[in-house]
């Protein structure tokens, strides 16, 4: 058997090179989403999966909403998110395909997790819409991604830790290489409608991350309104918000009853899980291929 007999189930395949679950990505579906047309309001939220997409799209959707409503004008998302489940109002375009995607109201927030040359609408750095990519420590990546396998019902078959690290770090693991993603955005990180935040500095100083997001996107918020948005975007508050949290969603189906999106949302949370020679394993494999681009984990 190879090495990730253990991991993937039977639809899981391969589009361009990148490894998908069947209920995520299509081929057929790809191709239509491919040419997706964007506009310069779109904010686009990207990432490696289990980065701090869903905190990082939070942010981002408090952010219009409070620029709607000081604005008194209605022309932001026409259903605030305080009444409309997150997921409802993004689209992650690789997964709802193309007619959902264009469905939103406008300005639109969309999300994907496709790497970097394949994202729908073009390459990122010649389209007019705006991106915000987050990223994260890759050992942290990996125990998060791994407990993902537990809350998805469709994944339910024991996964053990050592046959996924294995995957991560040396093979083709489903969603891709995270090496290969992160660097790919980072070679594209001076792109004026690319901003990089990271699921760290997120976690030292929200209200800061908050602030760079609403500047990124074109608005001067005042303290009291980051401070506003900050507090809802803390983890618990998230985890106990329906409206915030992918548990309640119209995903909540795929999801295992005794598993949460909202796992521990800590840093460094990999400590309990690698062995020391697991932990050696990968960081030599992580100065192979990170050093020399300048980018720091603190790996
Ligand atoms: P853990 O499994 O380490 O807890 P994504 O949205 O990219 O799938 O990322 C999911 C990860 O982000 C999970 O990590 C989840 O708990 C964490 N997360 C979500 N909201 C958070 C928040 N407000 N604060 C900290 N972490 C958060």
């Amino acid at each position: 058997s190879t090495p990730n007999s253990d991991v993937l189930l039977d639809g899981d395949h391969f589009v361009d090179g990148i490894l998908y679950p069947d209920a995520v990505l299509r081929e057929e579906e790809y191709k239509k989403v491919l040419d997706f047309p964007l506009q310069s309001d779109d904010t686009f939220v990207t990432s490696y999966p289990k980065s701090g997409t869903v905190w990082t799209i939070s942010q981002v959707k408090l952010i219009k909403e409070k620029v709607q409503e000081l604005s008194g004008s209605i022309s932001g998302d026409t259903v605030p998110l305080s009444k409309m489940h997150l997921a409802d109002s993004v689209s992650w375009l690789e997964e709802d395909g193309k007619e959902f995607g264009m469905a939103l109201p406008y300005p639109r927030t969309l999300t994907c997790h496709m790497p970097y040359h394949m994202l729908p609408g073009g390459e990122p750095h010649k389209s007019p819409a705006k991106y915000i990519y987050v990223m994260r420590n890759p050992k942290d990546v990996s125990i998060s991604f791994h407990h993902y396998f537990y809350v998805l019902v469709e994944r339910k078959h024991e996964i053990k830790f050592d046959d996924y690290f294995e995957m991560f770090v040396n093979g083709n693991p489903l969603y891709g290489s995270w090496f290969d993603h992160v660097l790919q955005w980072w070679d594209h990180r001076d792109a004026s409608n690319i901003l990089i935040v990271r699921f760290e500095e997120m976690k030292k100083d929200l209200h800061k991350s908050i602030r760079t997001i609403s500047q990124f996107m074109g608005h001067n918020l005042d303290e009291p309104t980051i401070n506003a948005i900050a507090e809802e975007c803390t983890f618990d508050r998230m985890k106990a918000n329906p409206l915030l949290n992918l548990d309640t969603s119209r995903y909540a189906k795929k999801y295992n009853k005794d598993r949460t999106f909202m796992r521990k949302g800590v840093v460094g949370d990999w400590k309990n899980h690698l062995s020391p020679e697991q932990t050696a394993q990968f960081d030599a494999i992580y100065h192979k291929k990170m050093d020399g681009s300048g980018l720091d984990f603190g790996i």
